[in-house]
């Protein structure tokens, strides 16, 4: 029987989160079980499953509970206090207060589930589905590897539009799934693995557990089709930005149409789906890859892959990140939407912020090949490139850069 792997259960973030405003002081079980709703044994459950999944928590039912370290968990919890007021955050935010960490750890305070290399973190058991028509657990696929989620959450929850699996077969996959179900716009699909995180061009997406941020939005923007490609040049402006706010020291170089680039080499891309009318976008999936805290890649990956962590030697905290990305994502998203010259701009910030787009050699392998020079966007998004035997626009394919003027 395949390992169906479901949706997080919330609480462990609840007590996550009340451990760590409660950081200087052991927290009773009795405390946690009433804040939460729960009873006392139920608390010491949850306890010993956060611990499995790498949570540094001392303590026990009799003398009470206390973080040792401030684990680096992209829970609903831990995210939606910085999303109030955005379209990832609920309808009525809780009165938790803002995120405490800055964009690195403090000194000594390790993220604890980056100490868990080979660790034995699983799905953990999620409570009763709470809404009737969507019947749940429900594997979606053959191999297990999908699960369904509680959804909807009530809304005015903080936090209600975020999902988070400890595993998962691609976020993308279930965004698309759940957004055919009638996901509200908003709705963020976050893991800490993915087992078949996927690329562009049916590329593979490397996620390795808590290393990186794996996140997927749905939105329902009232757009044509055809602006998917600008927005989806938005999003990875949106992601340049937040990674400089978080690490200003670092020069984002965005390569067309979807990748972001730390000294030449890639660590971080976007796939974005969309279900769409001939005229019309029902839904579009942005989906999201950061390559935080890894400190090296598979073989096949080193000449061409970075991190955060590589390119600066130090690790970052991908709650601040995930949070930054997220606020950065609702700016560039309503400026969209309500600003009648926001694609103009986007086209131009986007030839700004890369330095492949235009006046160099490209070429580009998929539709035929071509080879010639980058002469920046059209209207559309499209690349143009001065080939040999004229001006060609290009809809997608994967940039090489082969030399300068
Ligand atoms: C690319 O550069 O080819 C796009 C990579 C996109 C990867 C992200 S990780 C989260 C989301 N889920 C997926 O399966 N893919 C995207």
């Amino acid at each position: 029987m395949p390992s169906v792997h479901r949706a997080t259960d919330v609480r462990l973030g609840r007590i996550v989160r009340l451990l760590m405003s409660h950081a200087t002081v052991v927290v009773s079980g009795t405390k946690l079980a009433e804040d939460i709703g729960t009873s006392r044994s139920e608390v010491w459950r949850l306890i010993q499953q956060l611990r499995a999944l790498g949570v540094d928590v001392a303590g026990h039912p009799a003398t009470g509970y206390q973080l040792r370290v401030v684990p680096d968990l992209l829970l609903p919890e831990m995210l939606a206090p910085s999303l109030k007021g955005t379209v990832f955050g609920g309808a009525r935010a809780g009165s938790m207060s803002a995120f405490p960490l800055g964009g690195r750890f403090p000194q000594g305070l390790k993220p604890a589930f980056l100490q868990t290399e080979g660790g034995t973190a699983e799905a953990v058991p999620y409570p009763k589905p709470r809404h009737e028509a969507v019947p749940y657990p429900k594997p979606r696929h053959e191999d297990g590897t999908a699960e369904a989620v509680a959804y909807p959450k009530p809304s005015h929850e903080a936090g209600a539009k975020i999902h988070h699996y400890y595993k998962i077969a691609s976020t993308n996959s279930e965004a698309m799934r759940c957004a055919e179900e009638g996901a509200p716009e908003g709705s963020v699909f976050l893991a800490e693995e993915q087992l078949a995180g996927r690329g562009r061009g049916a590329h593979n997406w490397h996620s390795a557990r808590s290393a990186g941020i794996y996140c997927s939005v749905i939105l329902r923007p009232a757009m044509p089709p055809s602006d998917a490609l600008i927005f989806s040049l938005a999003a990875g402006l949106a992601i340049r930005v937040a990674v400089m706010e978080i690490a200003p020291q670092l020069r984002v170089d965005l390569k067309w149409p979807n990748d972001l680039l730390l000294g030449g080499k890639k660590f971080c891309g976007v796939l974005t789906e969309m279900n769409a009318e001939a005229t019309r976008v029902r839904h579009l999936v942005v989906g999201i890859g950061i390559n935080v805290n890894q400190a090296k890649f598979p073989a096949e990956l080193r000449e061409i892959a970075t991190s955060l962590k590589i390119e600066t030697g130090t690790e970052w905290s991908r709650v601040e990140l995930c949070a930054a990305l997220l606020k950065s994502l609702d700016r560039e998203y309503r400026s969209f939407v309500e600003e009648a010259g926001a694609r103009d701009a986007i086209l131009r910030r986007f030839e700004g912020s890369s330095s492949s787009v235009r006046g160099r050699k490209v070429s580009i392998e998929e539709n035929g090949g071509l080879t010639g020079v980058s002469e920046g966007l059209d209207e559309r998004g499209f690349l143009r490139v001065r080939t040999a035997e004229g001006l060609r626009a290009v809809v997608s394919g994967t940039v090489r850069v082969i030399g300068n003027l």
